[in-house]
């Protein structure tokens, strides 16, 4: 018999798995641009269901390599096209009775030789902007209300990313970043805030100096950058610092998408570019593993939140000490994400 035989729950003990339901009531969905798969997931011909505001997402992309994404029920009668759809040519087909669709939408061809119906699939607006495909949603359907900004200049590699689920709404995770007290305690890092954080419009730009916590401000930790952050909207966070150690300018995307009520997925799309030394030395290998270490470091500190997201309730009324992070410019700047004022950053049990 193995020794490692699996213990007996205590009956007495109440911490169990987190589920969705554990985090009621809660924050409305946002409004905005969202995160819902890599280019290189839709590949020519290919068919994707995401997930998106509780509902599905079908994105395809023609064999010429024209992206689309539209709801996923066909006009005819209803066949999730998600699900057995299938791309010929520039056509997105459907798997019942296999109309066609062109990258517009419009029905074009019956599999029966007859007229189309004048029908048309949903289309949603999408960006497709550093490796990411962004699809806007909007509660009130109102047209996108801003642009998805490239963050890679021409000489960066095309970006690692690294996804993952969360038990969280996307404003704690954003709200993470100007969390300015929980960076010590939970992440071990001691931080100091360069400048007043700046409000403009959809933007909320922060910069930050780091540092392990506890490190002398001495040698070791001096050459660590000032990491510039522009959170966009609810859907995203970009971070930039040049001239890292080993010399490397870094950007990263991380992209939070609300999939479900509580539920959301999470992207962290990193490029880093060699300069200077780094440029002579070991810039081609280093340039593709540096992506998936910062990766994998941001992954164990989410980690952290996540175990912290994943229980909490949201607290319309935070009592808050000094040492704490502008919570509350940040929630009343979110607040125009929100599309009806009245329940905006609000419910609270
Ligand atoms: S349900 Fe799509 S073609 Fe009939
Ligand atoms: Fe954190």
């Amino acid at each position: 018999m193995s020794r490692w035989r699996r213990r007996e729950r205590d009956p007495r003990d109440t911490a169990r798995a987190p589920s969705p339901d554990d985090r009621q009531p809660v924050l409305p969905y946002p409004n905005g641009w969202f995160a819902v798969a890599t280019s290189g997931e839709v590949r020519p011909g290919r068919v994707l269901t995401r997930r998106l505001k509780g509902e599905d997402v079908v994105l395809y992309r023609t064999t010429s390599g024209r992206l689309s994404v539209v709801r996923p029920f066909c006009p005819h009668l209803g066949a999730h096209l998600g699900h057995g759809g299938t791309v010929r040519g520039d056509n997105l087909v459907c798997p019942f009775h296999q109309f066609q669709f062109d990258p517009e939408g419009t029905c074009v061809r019956t599999a029966y030789g007859t007229p189309p119906p004048k029908a048309r699939l949903a289309t949603l607006d999408f960006r497709e902007v550093d490796d990411l495909v962004f699809v806007w949603s909007h509660a009130e359907g109102r047209a996108p209300q801003w642009e998805v900004e490239t963050l890679l200049g021409p000489d960066y590699p095309a970006p690692h990313c690294t996804p993952r689920s969360l038990l969280a709404h996307p404003q704690d995770v954003l709200e993470n970043f100007v969390d300015i007290g929980h960076f010590g305690p939970l992440h071990g890092l001691s931080l100091s805030v360069l400048g007043d954080p700046v409000y403009e419009g959809h933007h909320l730009k922060v910069a930050y100096g780091l540092r392990p916590a506890g490190a002398k401000s001495g040698k070791r930790y001096s050459t660590l950058p000032t990491m510039r952050l522009t959170i966009e909207g609810l859907g995203a966070v970009l971070v930039a610092a040049d001239d890292m150690k080993f010399g490397f300018d870094l950007r990263a995307r991380i992209c939070v998408t609300p999939v479900d009520i509580n539920q959301s997925d999470l992207r962290v799309s990193v490029a880093l570019r060699p300069t200077g030394a780094g440029r002579r030395r070991v810039a081609r290998v280093a340039a593709t593993l540096a992506p998936k270490v910062f990766a994998r470091a941001a992954a164990a500190d989410t980690k952290r939140d996540a175990a912290i997201w994943a229980y909490s309730r949201y607290q319309e009324q935070p009592r808050l000490a000094q040492g704490d992070g502008p919570i509350m410019p940040f929630r009343r700047w979110a607040r125009q994400f929100y599309g009806d004022p009245a329940q905006a950053p609000a419910r609270t049990g």
